[in-house]
């Protein structure tokens, strides 16, 4: 089976890593931990790591609109500059196979640099496609097929999770899975960790409960057959 590619993102403040360093961040301690496991077990896949707190993508602006919805046969020199750091964070979700996204909670809802990575990785006509005449539907995903998507999250209180007491207050995974779904990536796998305010036996009980079910994800993930789609390729891809 050929390398696969991972793309590792982290989108925490937080620069620690939770049980390494003080204060440190539990959605970086599941990311890595994440990586780690599927690094023992698969060797030789790639793994690009972007993080999006140290690194923050550029909010859309008029400019980038006005690039973004040119034909690229029409575009100018500006407006490709304009995209430029659209197109290399498009290439990277291109090419891998599993997107792993390590997500906090802030108000409800994703951290400012992962909807800016978003807003730049589903853009018109190069990550979906959009035709108004077009009889299925006016909209169709452009990225290959067969990746996997998963979210590694982490909340101060308890109980988002589906059937919870706060479920309908829980923003993050929603936001996350609706628009990389437009664009393709319909496997999604969510796990996260809880009480992080309360940092008592619940937090140390939820960061071991999220640790095993990273290790049975990586595990069934690893075990099954993988679609090899256009994403998959035996190139070296440089680390940002
Ligand atoms: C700016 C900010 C906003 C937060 N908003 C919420 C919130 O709405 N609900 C919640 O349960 N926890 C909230 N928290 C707590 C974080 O979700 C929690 O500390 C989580 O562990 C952060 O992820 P990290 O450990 O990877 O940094 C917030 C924390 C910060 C810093």
């Amino acid at each position: 089976m050929p390398a696969l590619h991972l793309l590792h993102i982290d989108a925490s403040a937080r620069p620690g890593v939770s049980g390494i360093h003080p204060h440190g961040s539990h959605t970086r301690r599941l990311t890595r931990h994440l990586v780690d496991r599927w690094r023992a077990v698969r060797p030789a896949d790639r793994v690009i790591h972007r993080d999006l707190s140290r690194e923050p993508p550029s909010p859309v602006t008029a400019e980038w609109i006005a690039a973004a919805f040119t034909p690229p046969e029409r575009r100018d020199a500006g407006m490709n500059a304009y995209l430029a750091e659209s197109d290399r964070l498009i290439e990277e979700l291109r090419r891998a196979d599993l997107v792993v996204i390590g997500v906090p909670m802030y108000n409800f809802g994703v951290p400012a640099t992962l909807k800016a990575w978003i807003d730049n990785v589903v853009r018109v006509g190069a990550t979906f496609g959009f035709d108004r005449a077009r009889a299925e539907g006016p909209y169709w995903p452009m990225l290959p097929a067969g990746k996997r998507l998963v979210i590694l999250s982490s909340r101060g209180d308890a109980g988002y999770d589906p059937g919870g007491r706060l479920e309908s207050l829980n923003l993050v995974e929603r936001s996350i899975t609706m628009p990389m779904s437009y664009v393709g990536l319909t496997e999604t796998y969510c796990i996260a960790i809880e009480y992080d305010e309360f940092a008592d036996d619940r937090l140390s009980a939820s960061i071991a409960k999220a640790e095993g079910a990273v290790d049975a994800l990586v595990q069934k993930l690893t075990a099954e057959p993988v679609e090899v789609s256009p994403g998959t390729m035996s190139d070296e891809v440089a680390t940002p």
